[in-house]
């Protein structure tokens, strides 16, 4: 099978930047990217100067030429537009394209990302060199898809405090409230008397000698979240007029959530991000602890890359792209480790595993200056092929192997089973209010999905609007408000539903639910929560297992199970109903840890890892669903379903044994995998 074709289910990409090389150098540069099995080669996302260097005076020959270069290798073409890099005469000519801070601080030229959304400038120079690479390279046969933009948001860019974004801001107050006393009521303006009379009175969440109110928060993130999708769109219609049916993508980022992804996706055809697994773990200092962060510092963590796998897949309608994977130490982190061998390989196949259809490098060779040039690429900054590119390369042959055996075929998609669900608005609710320091909606979502996932489990991870009827089992890990189309379909499946701590306690507004939460939730959890309780570092709360239903006899000598911490909730059973909820395990002190009514469950607080694992385990098996015992000594092996095949892998750092289900084929790896192995084995077909 030609590796190039689109059709081919595997590829492997990469990211290039011919206009930081000598144009002496694209020819070999193509050739080898050939050579190493590479079929996919992303440009141009930051070349906006070169494009066009004046206002209006566009240069294309060395795009055209860098093009046909790659095209005459057989290398397919993914185009960035260029907006993420404004160049410096467009700042010049209109300095309110600058994003200001918090503080009004304008954020100068000389990076990149340094726009505001809301910049009228911005937003009209955007719209004419888009439409100009458009029209030029719309119809190109070498340019495959578009990519818009690059990582909005990056170096915390989301949110901008211009004169334009505050008249944006008031505009879009004014369409959502028209009268600015449903504002006022909607806001809870009257607490410290904070009540406006004109739209044009409001300002900016941020410089209030404390905390402002947490419905003007909630309103300016979806103001912020909105105008990048808005932006984002504008871009998307000008590429469709042009491209055909070539795709169109962005590329999200991990562990950022300052925007509606879900919103800002509905006009993409493909959600690709960009996978640094071991950046991540330097970074996710609010919800790894200092022991994983070291555990898992040259591996990646087992469940962060594949989180993002499965929640992007979603985001792209059941396409997903890896536009950037790392290929060894990044620059960014505050610490840069050096991938352990074998963990490009591994994440490579990972991304597959999880359902990408291409797996594009960062990037092609180091480059020896600039703000990157401590950021490793496949090759060496003197062109020798890193430990990066031997890997690539590697499964560059594995998956001609594979493929061979089991035919393109053997990768058509087996639905996951459990929907994990995540939806924005929530988790910015945890970031206002958090209520805790160490609460973030995000770690509590990643700790669900981990315990899921440490079962064998397959997830799909979905947004408040997707279709929930595919799914045996439901997890809402937290979500503090829930839409009322999204508790509408709750309540007409028949599905295991987990709802963890926190789940339905807010309004749309920020406000405490009514009544008391999981307020919508009510109907099919028959209790309420009386208090919560948010504990330091340190303080924890023993879970034992105390079950209702159990013999009251087993009840005394109850051994903890495991325990509670960072949160809990205090729950007790609705009043207005029969008494039918039951409590299955609780807390030391007698309130209860888990409750169920029929098949719904929530959890009280927020437990250890391996508390929460036997808890969905139940869960899981009450849906109807077959929890695999993983070799408990293997903290990092993960295993996941695509098509006819079954993927391991082991993120170390001990070896692992790999289940082997009866008359599975092996394809690849031993039934023993080392740190970093990977195994593929095929389902018979009657699995
Ligand atoms: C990404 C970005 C790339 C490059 C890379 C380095 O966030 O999209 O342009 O900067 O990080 O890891």
């Amino acid at each position: 099978m030609n590796p190039s074709s689109p059709s081919t289910p595997l590829r492997l990409g990469v990211c290039y930047y011919p206009e930081q090389w000598p144009r002496e150098r694209w020819r070999a540069d193509a050739r080898a990217m050939r050579e190493l099995g590479l079929s996919t080669v992303r440009i141009a996302e930051f070349a906006w100067s070169r494009m066009e260097p004046e206002p209006g005076r566009f240069e294309w020959d060395w795009l055209d030429e860098a093009i046909e270069v790659l095209a005459a290798e057989g290398l397919q073409v993914v185009l960035g537009t260029p907006t993420a890099a404004p160049p410096q005469w467009l700042v010049d000519a209109h300095p309110d394209v600058l994003p200001m801070d918090a503080q009004g601080r304008v954020k100068t030229f000389g990076a990149r990302r340094h726009y505001c959304f809301s910049s009228p400038s911005m937003q009209a120079a955007s719209r004419r060199i888009v439409t100009a690479m458009a029209a030029r390279y719309g119809a190109h046969p070498a340019v495959i898809a578009w990519q818009t933009d690059n990582e909005y948001g990056c170096h915390d860019t989301l949110l901008s405090y211009t004169p334009a974004a505050l008249a944006a801001f008031r505009r879009w107050l004014a369409d959502r409230y028209r009268d600015i006393d449903a504002l006022n009521e909607a806001w809870g303006t009257v607490f410290w008397g904070l009540q406006v009379r004109d739209f044009d009175q409001i300002g900016f969440p941020v410089g209030q000698p404390t905390d402002p109110l947490p419905a003007h928060a909630m309103d300016f993130r979806r103001f912020a979240s909105d105008e990048v999708v808005r932006f984002n769109r504008m871009q998307v219609e000008i590429l469709r007029a042009h491209v055909g049916d070539r795709p169109v993508l962005h590329n999200f980022m991990g562990l950022f959530s300052d925007f509606d992804h879900h919103a800002l996706g509905e006009s993409l055809d493909i959600a690709a991000w960009d996978s640094y697994p071991l950046g991540h773990v330097d970074t996710a200092a609010r919800f790894l602890t200092e022991p994983e962060r070291q555990q898992w510092a040259r591996t990646g963590h087992p469940d962060l890359s594949a989180f993002h796998h499965d929640l992007y897949r979603g985001i792209g309608h059941g396409r997903m792209w890896v536009m950037e994977q790392q290929a060894g130490p990044v620059n960014w982190a505050a610490w840069n480790a050096l991938p352990l061998p074998g963990m490009v390989r591994a994440w490579t196949w990972e991304a597959f595993a999880h359902g990408a259809e291409l797996v594009s490098y960062f990037r092609w060779r180091q480059l020896p200056f600039g703000q990157e040039q401590m950021h490793s690429g496949l090759n060496r900054p003197d062109g020798v092929l890193d430990q990066g590119g031997l890997e690539a390369a590697q499964v560059r042959a594995e998956i001609d192997r594979l493929l061979e055996v089991g035919g393109p075929q053997a990768l058509d998609p087996v639905p996951a089973r459990v929907a994990l669900v995540v939806d924005y608005p929530s988790l910015w609710m945890s970031q206002i209010q958090p209520q805790g320091a160490d609460m973030a909606g995000f770690g509590l979502t990643v700790r669900y999905y981990s315990a899921l996932r440490r079962l064998g489990l397959d997830i799909d991870v979905v947004g408040p609007a997707d279709d929930l009827r595919p799914y045996a089992l439901i997890v809402l890990p937290g979500l503090m408000h829930l839409p009322v189309s999204l508790t509408r379909q709750l309540g007409e499946l028949s599905a295991v539903v987990v709802a963890g701590p926190r789940t339905g306690s807010k309004t749309e507004h920020l406000g405490i639910a009514s009544p008391l939460p999981p307020g919508p939730l009510r109907p099919f959890l028959p209790m309420q929560v009386r208090a919560v309780e948010s504990m330091r570092p340190g303080r924890q709360y023993a879970v034992l297992a105390q079950d209702d239903a159990a013999d009251a006899n087993a009840n005394v000598a109850a051994e903890p199970i495991g325990h509670a911490q960072q949160w809990r909730d205090l729950v007790e059973p609705a009043v207005d109903v029969p008494p039918v909820l039951r409590v299955h395990d609780r807390f030391e002190d007698g309130w209860p840890a888990r409750v169920s009514h029929g098949v719904w469950h929530y959890h009280a607080g927020l437990v250890d890892d391996a508390l929460l694992q036997r808890w969905m385990a139940e869960a899981a098996r009450a849906a109807g669903l077959n929890p695999v015992a993983l070799d408990p000594q293997a903290t990092g092996l993960r295993l996941r379903r695509r098509g006819r095949w079954q993927f391991a892998i082991n993120h170390g750092p001990q070896t692992a044994q790999v289940p082997s289900p009866e008359g599975a084929i092996r394809l690849l790896g031993d039934a023993t995998l080392p740190p970093g192995g990977v195994a593929v084995w095929s389902w018979p077909e009657t699995a």
